[in-house]
């Protein structure tokens, strides 16, 4: 149902003031932004200094220079429509949490929803209405430099992450003044640019873009997201900057989409050297007429839509939609009764306790001989390039951390009670300098990773095989008969295949925000027991890419993913570690799948009846700890192929000693379907194997069926 206050506000509004709620300018402190918001030619104000916000440095936010501006809206313009200002605030403000794929690695959507949820009252309290996440791209290639950004390479798993963000941005109460309002992007198939290379082209058919890429993106709507940024990409010819199909038959008629869409940093002008439009009026059209609702900062609306709308080439109705759609979530979010930004009291105490437990979460266990956790007195070296580095621990898009709340490694093994029994040899050129501190010990703790500077946004690698100057170090520690901790603060997943040998365990700790060196030293000191999972497939190799565990059937049930053959003559076909796997110090085990009732008719699953399945986990092993049970379906014989496995469900659960626990799945219409050959999303009868277990190669399965009686 429209507003009609919102309606009778659009018809008072002039043509140039209506297209300037669809415009979004970069801040300037000048006289002339403040006249173009008197004229009411600004709706919104972007506080990013530059094209690519998430590599640079940003200037800090000055709050009281928002007010002053939104002060000349509310009530020196004519229309006084308050401005939104948006900020990347994508994983974190003062206090940063893991970049997006670690927090992923969580599976604790609860608890990310409530680390988000300090987040956004960081970034309300210093004046930002808007934040431009979370980013939903599914990825399979992590020489993507954006695979850190997303949630990984699975669509329920990225759903559920990406829902939790929004719910934890924008809390129940939008008109709360803590609450700002969420931006789920890229829109749409980002993360399949060719070759890993940002902004590159993509290849996908309208079966794969349904059944992967829009899941999240139906999940994010399914949210109540306030907006959706597009790409820079275009999918197969398309840019989708000026698709009707995607922006509007699909996001707004199918879905539903009820908010604004954000173009992309100048992804409307971009339409030109897409060689789609001669020009950025040309841009200006194909966008409007593609229903693109808000231009970021390139100027083609504010400079050309009135000339096209007097020349007939946009309606004035279709403007009047996008305004209408822009003003209503201003109104959601509470700009008119609190246009104004207050400082607020926060307890960063809380919030870094939230970043901590997130890096607890999120830190995997890949490998671990026994070495982990170390001996209570044991002498230990702690070493490695990583040993003291701070600001790469916050990854990519971090414009607002507080340095202060920042330690190296080397701190935090410091901080331990018992920190006498480190010892932290210096990694001069001169290798021989440290053969006599390293013969103290017999273990050694290497802090090993990657700098922020080459994930994130136009970070991209040909490479991501484990470097080379890191696989000398570890090899001269090996050969000296010690056993070997890697520590690896790596932002995307790193080939292992060659370094793997050479270590007694290995910990993923990814570029785990504000509290990575303290989960690090918790973690190798056992006093946090890891149980982060892997949301993304870990190659053996460069060259193995894309390999993903959801993959259609066919040669070797599913291109030899779970070992069935081999189709490489250099490589093995499976990964190094597959999608949702993680180790922990205790051991958990599981019983087999039981299935209350193993068959429904279509119509009872269409009328909302589920299969509802079960294991009884139970952890063995000598500590606490939690355990993501996974739940996993494969559809045996369908009108399409279809993934071998598909993801449906996690729950993640503390276990004491000797606990046990039974886990139940819910699956029906919505987890068995999908969109079929014809675009329609449909269940169809036959037999599925349903899978629970500790990762994706589980093989703890139950049959059951959906039968059609007609
Ligand atoms: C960048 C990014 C986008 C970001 C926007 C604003 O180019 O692609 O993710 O939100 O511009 O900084």
């Amino acid at each position: 149902m429209k507003s009609s206050k919102i309606i009778e506000k659009i018809r008072s509004m002039s043509l140039e003031e209506k297209i300037g709620q669809l415009n979004q300018i970069q801040l300037e402190d000048t006289e002339q932004i403040r006249e173009e918001i008197r004229k009411g030619r600004v709706g919104s104000i972007i506080l990013a200094d530059t094209a690519t916000a998430g590599n640079d440095e940003q200037k800090r936010i000055d709050m009281n220079l928002l007010n002053e501006l939104q002060q000349i809206a509310v009530e020196e313009s004519t229309a006084g429509i308050p401005l939104i200002f948006g900020r990347d605030v994508i994983h974190g403000h003062h206090t940063v949490l893991p970049i997006p794929l670690a927090e992923a690695a969580s599976f604790h959507t609860e608890l990310i929803e409530k680390a988000y949820r300090a987040v956004a009252k960081e970034a309300a309290s210093d004046g930002v209405h808007w934040t431009f996440s979370p980013m939903i791209d599914i990825s399979r290639d992590p020489r993507w430099g954006r695979c850190i950004e997303g949630f990984g390479e699975d669509p329920y798993l990225t759903s559920e992450m990406g829902k939790a963000a929004i719910r934890g941005f924008q809390g129940e109460d939008y008109k709360n003044t803590e609450s700002i309002a969420a931006c789920a992007k890229h829109y749409l198939g980002y993360g399949a640019v060719e070759g890993g290379r940002d902004y590159g082209k993509t290849e996908i058919s309208d079966y794969t873009l349904r059944n992967y890429y829009l899941r999240p993106f139906q999940a994010a709507v399914e949210a109540d997201v306030a907006t959706v940024m597009n790409s820079f990409s275009e999918i197969s010819g398309q840019p989708v900057a000026s698709s009707r199909y995607l922006l509007h038959d699909v996001l707004k008629e199918e879905l539903g989409f009820n908010g604004f869409i954000i173009s992309d940093w100048a992804s409307i002008a971009k339409l030109v050297s897409h060689r789609v439009a001669k020009d950025e009026k040309e841009a200006a059209m194909l966008a409007a007429g593609a229903e693109l609702d808000m231009d970021m900062v390139d100027r083609c609306y504010i400079e050309h839509l009135g000339e096209l709308a007097a020349e007939g080439k946009v309606s004035e109705e279709t403007i009047d939609k996008m305004v209408y759609r822009v003003i209503y979530i201003k109104e959601r979010f509470g700009l008119f009764e609190h246009p104004y930004a207050e400082r607020k009291q926060i307890n960063y105490e809380e919030h870094l306790s939230f970043a901590k437990q997130c890096a607890d979460e999120s830190m995997v266990l890949l490998k671990n001989n026994g070495v982990l956790p170390i001996g209570q007195s044991e002498k230990i070296a702690v070493a490695g390039p990583f040993l003291y580095e701070k600001r790469s621990h916050l990854g990519s898009w971090a414009p607002d951390y507080d340095a202060g709340m920042l330690k190296s490694i080397q701190e935090a093994f410091l901080d331990c009670a018992d920190k006498d029994r480190f010892i932290f040899p210096q990694l001069p050129y001169l290798w021989d300098d440290i053969l006599l501190t390293l013969r103290e010990v017999n273990t050694v703790v290497l802090a090993l990773g990657e700098s922020a500077r080459v994930s994130g946004e136009n970070n991209c690698l040909t490479n991501i095989d484990f470097p080379a100057e890191q696989l000398a170090l570890i090899k001269k520690i090996k050969a000296m008969g010690k056993k070997l901790v890697g520590v690896m603060c790596f932002g995307r997943p790193i080939a292992l295949g060659e370094a793997e040998p050479y270590f007694d365990a290995i910990l993923y700790a990814w570029q785990s925000g504000s509290c990575a060196a303290q989960s690090i030293a918790d973690i190798v000191c056992g006093n946090v027991n890891p149980s982060g999972k892997l949301p993304m497939t870990f190659p053996r190799t460069t060259g193995q890419i894309p390999l993903y565990y959801n993959y259609p059937s066919f040669f070797g049930n599913g291109m030899a993913y779970y070992g069935e053959g081999d189709n490489y003559w250099d490589c093995k076909s499976t990964p190094m570690y597959p999608f949702g796997y993680g180790l922990s110090y205790t051991k958990f085990e599981y019983s087999e799948v039981g299935c209350e009732n193993n068959t429904l008719t279509l119509e009872e699953l269409q009328n909302g009846e589920k299969f509802r399945v079960s294991v009884i986990v139970t952890n063995t092993g000598k500590y606490t700890g939690k355990e993501t049970a996974q739940c996993y379906i494969s559809d045996l014989v369908s009108s399409m192929t279809r993934p071998v496995k598909e993801l449906k469900g996690f729950s993640k659960i503390f276990f004491n000693q000797g606990e046990c626990r039974e886990i139940t799945f819910e699956l029906g219409f919505e987890e068995l379907g999908f969109y079929n050959g014809s675009g329609k999303f449909c269940v169809e009868p036959g037999e599925f194997d349903v899978f629970i277990g500790g990762d994706c190669t589980t093989d703890n399965k139950v049959k059951i069926a959906v039968v059609d009686e007609k």
